[in-house]
């Protein structure tokens, strides 16, 4: 629809629904263009989303939303352009803005409505919970918020822990310096990767107990090297499912490990109950939605319906800690772009050792833990390599022994009436 249609059109709509306003004015973004429009006194913003639905309907628009412009008595009608354009991820960081950041860990989220770049602090978030259906954009969003870390930050001072049960979104980031182990794709060690990054974290805490440090920054500013560590799992849903234990340690890390620079980014796609659980979703303030599938999952992540409108494709709401909600259009980094950036920090990166072991256990007896993780690492090996044998020879294996089983007693018997 053009602008000069929507100037003329909006205000009758708006008082047929019973609301008077007038426009402030209107501004055309990448995605949406924004229509502000200065509401009649007395009006509720609550009663407008009520029937914002509506109102788009009449005007023969989908997704149109609105939302108070922060800090502001205007009201935006965002109205989704008919062309859309996609954010290049490059031309964000290397904007005036991302460039000149003073954060610690800097994360370009996207561009906001005007097409200026979204950028936020992980450090202080301090960790994110990302949602959204199949398709809407997470691994794309996750990819860029890893390459504006590696923008700023070097290998010595940035190591990154990847999980991606789906085994495809982050292959090419294998063998790089900043990674601190493989890309993780096998659930147990995955589960047992998030309890070794508890167990970091406690002996971060002992070594700033004996430097009188507070927090890693005090740690940085003595002079000291201690790398920030940023964790992202590409996909939750699968991980929680398979050891209910992943939520205690997600807990463990959320409460505590800001200070030891350790960061947790999360994502699903499946945003329900059963995966951003009560204390999962108490432990991660800070969370993005891109498009869901209805109003509950919306509600599920951000505590309010909207992101089931979202136009999908790295469209999505931030949700900050202080609760206010910021639309944003992902950027997009190509894997040709992520592969020619990696290309110099190439090396060989091998699994490291593990303790498996409880990090309370591991405060209990300050023992190494080799004997203990060798038995269970024995445990995680025959689990592993049972799950990857798949079902058709899981099931021939079952029904082998199961054979074997039945005619064992049968031939005992032969032998003995012989
Ligand atoms: N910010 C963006 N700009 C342009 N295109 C995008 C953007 N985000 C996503 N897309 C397009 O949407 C496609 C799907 O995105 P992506 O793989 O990130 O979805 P996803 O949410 O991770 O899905 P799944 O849950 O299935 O893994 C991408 O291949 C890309 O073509
Ligand atoms: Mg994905």
């Amino acid at each position: 629809m053009e602008l000069s249609v929507i100037e003329k059109d909006l205000p009758q709509v708006l008082s047929g629904f019973g609301f008077s306003g007038k426009i402030d004015h209107i501004s055309s973004g990448p995605l949406v263009a924004e229509v502000a429009v200065e509401l009649g006194q007395g009006t509720k913003l609550s009663a407008l989303e009520k029937a914002i639905k509506d109102i788009g309907r009449e005007m023969g628009i989908s997704g149109l939303r609105v939302a108070q412009i922060p800090n502001s008595k205007l009201v935006r009608f965002e109205f989704p352009n008919e062309k859309r354009q996609s954010i290049d991820f490059s031309a964000m960081i290397n904007s005036e803005e991302f460039v000149n950041s003073q954060y610690d860990l800097p994360i370009c989220v996207g561009a906001g409505i005007h097409g200026e770049p979204v950028l936020r602090d992980l450090a202080k978030m301090p960790h994110l919970l990302v949602a959204g259906t199949t398709g809407s954009g997470k691994s794309v969003g996750l990819n860029s918020f890893i390459m504006s870390l590696i923008a700023k930050k070097n290998p010595n001072e940035l190591k990154i822990v990847l999980i991606d049960p789906k085994r495809i979104e982050f292959s090419m980031y294998n063998n790089q310096q900043y990674m601190l182990r493989p890309v993780i794709t096998d659930m147990a060690a995955a589960s047992s990767c998030l309890l070794q990054l508890c167990t970091e974290m406690n002996n971060r805490y002992s070594l700033f107990e004996k430097e009188m440090t507070r927090n890693i920054s005090e740690y940085h500013k003595k002079g000291l090297n201690m790398p920030y560590i940023v964790c992202v799992i590409d996909e939750f849903a699968d991980l929680i499912m398979f050891d209910k234990n992943v939520e205690k340690y997600v807990q463990m890390l959320a409460q505590k490990s800001r200070a030891a620079g350790i960061h947790l980014v999360i994502a699903t796609q499946r945003p329900s109950v059963d995966v951003i659980t009560g204390s999962v979703k108490a432990n991660l303030p800070t969370r993005l939605a891109y498009k869901v599938a209805s109003p509950a999952d919306s509600m599920t992540i951000l505590n309010t319906t909207g992101a089931e409108d979202l136009l999908g494709r790295g469209d999505s709401l931030l949700l900050e800690e202080n609760g206010t909600l910021t639309r944003v259009l992902g950027a997009y980094a190509s894997d040709d772009y992520i592969m020619e950036t990696l290309k110099p920090y190439r090396c060989v990166i091998k699994e490291p050792v593990q303790d498996v072991r409880e990090p309370e256990q591991q405060a209990e007896k300050n023992l190494p833990a080799k004997a203990e993780s060798k038995k269970t690492g024995f445990f995680i090996k025959v689990i592993d390599f049972w799950n990857k044998l798949g079902k058709r020879n899981q099931s021939k294996i079952i029904k082998g022994i199961f054979n074997f089983a039945v005619l064992l007693p049968g031939a005992k018997k032969t032998k003995s009436r012989r």
